[in-house]
């Protein structure tokens, strides 16, 4: 059994005007110990569809439908007493600006010292103790130094570390990264994702990576979700999406080639995807990818493409999922 499974989610915005289908349906998987990646450009419901999990949605959102099944349990069935309980122990989130997330009239020690003295009844002086740990855990040299410190001290990718640290305080079954590497210079990014996989390696943590950047995918995840205007389109082990598997989604394939090579001179044009992602409240009839895909019939322009698997551990959301049945189209 799945440790996380979103069944058929949908959740809607009330704007002046109209309802905002940010959420059309979404079903995806997390197996224990495995890192999801969910990949897709600015606006496909990335975070909203992960925001759900926790039911962390600005006040004009909610979960219209579907189920979010954490180790069998409906979360959206849960009340709001039940839910706190799960943020603190069962899952925990980390965002692309810990500036947000950490207060800056504490020092570190005490925002993160707050879990283990709130869900786990330690003393001011244990918990003290433990923080030390954590801050050595998530590889910050001098953590006795930086315990002291107030975040604004701290550079980008030491406050991108001590929100980790805050996040896996309570040992998490699952861990949701939103974009936490996107502020970050490359080296510091490698370094992140290099401290998250061995996390996850230690502790058996299950991870959902957020990111719109396939390349940053392909370093850390297990498994791949594509999002596109509020749906999965493709889901697979990254081994298949980055393979060059017989199947693929049109928009998989045009985010692939849209990463940059090294071995790309940087005056060629990167074959990126042509157009913009339609708004949540005028999204085009039939497939909602049509009026970008160059592979586009008249039937893509008229109805909707479920999602099919074409083998055991892919699916794709295409009438035309096999790579070579969609030459020569258009
Ligand atoms: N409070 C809100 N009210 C109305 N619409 C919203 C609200 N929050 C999000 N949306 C809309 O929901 C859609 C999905 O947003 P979401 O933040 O999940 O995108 P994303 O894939 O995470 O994008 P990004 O890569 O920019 O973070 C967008 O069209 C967004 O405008
Ligand atoms: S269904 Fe048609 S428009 Fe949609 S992705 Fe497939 S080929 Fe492109
Ligand atoms: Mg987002």
């Amino acid at each position: 059994m799945a440790l996380l499974e979103l069944k058929d989610l949908h959740t809607f915005f009330r704007t002046k005007k109209g309802i905002v289908k940010a959420v059309n349906g979404v079903s995806y998987s997390v197996e224990a110990g495995r890192t999801l990646g969910v990949v897709g450009e600015s606006g496909s419901g990335k975070s909203v569809s992960a925001m759900s999990i926790l039911q962390l949605l600005d006040g004009n959102g909610y979960i219209d439908s579907g189920e979010i099944l954490f180790e069998g349990r409906d979360l959206t069935k849960l009340t709001e007493k039940e839910m706190y309980s799960v943020r603190g122990n069962d899952i925990s989130v980390i965002f692309q600006e810990p500036m947000t997330s950490l207060n800056p009239v504490f020092t570190v020690s005490r925002q993160v010292s707050e879990p283990f003295i709130i869900h786990q009844g330690m003393t001011k002086k244990q918990a003290a103790a433990k923080v030390i740990e954590m801050l050595a855990d998530v590889k910050i040299a001098n953590p006795h130094i930086v315990a002291k410190q107030y975040p604004h001290q701290l550079s980008g990718g030491m406050r991108q570390r001590v929100m980790i640290a805050m996040a896996l305080a309570c040992k998490p079954k699952l861990l949701i990264a939103d974009e936490p590497t996107t502020a970050l210079d490359v080296t510091i990014q490698a370094q992140i994702l290099k401290l998250m996989n061995d996390l996850k390696e230690e502790h058996g943590t299950s991870i959902i990576f957020i990111t719109h950047d396939l390349g940053v995918i392909r370093q850390i995840a297990d498994d791949v979700a594509v999002m596109y205007c509020g749906q999965v389109v493709e889901m697979a082990p990254a081994g298949t999406i980055f393979m060059g598997a017989e199947f693929s989604h049109p928009y998989t394939e045009g985010l692939m080639n849209s990463i940059p090579r090294l071995s790309t001179p940087t005056h060629t044009r990167l074959d990126a995807i042509p157009g913009a992602v339609p708004h949540p409240l005028k999204l085009p009839k039939g497939c909602k990818f049509a009026p970008r895909c160059k592979y586009a019939t008249e039937r893509c322009l008229n109805e909707e493409p479920e999602m099919i698997h074409v083998s055991e551990t892919q699916q794709v959301r295409c009438f035309y999922p096999r790579k070579e049945d969609r030459h020569g189209k258009k």
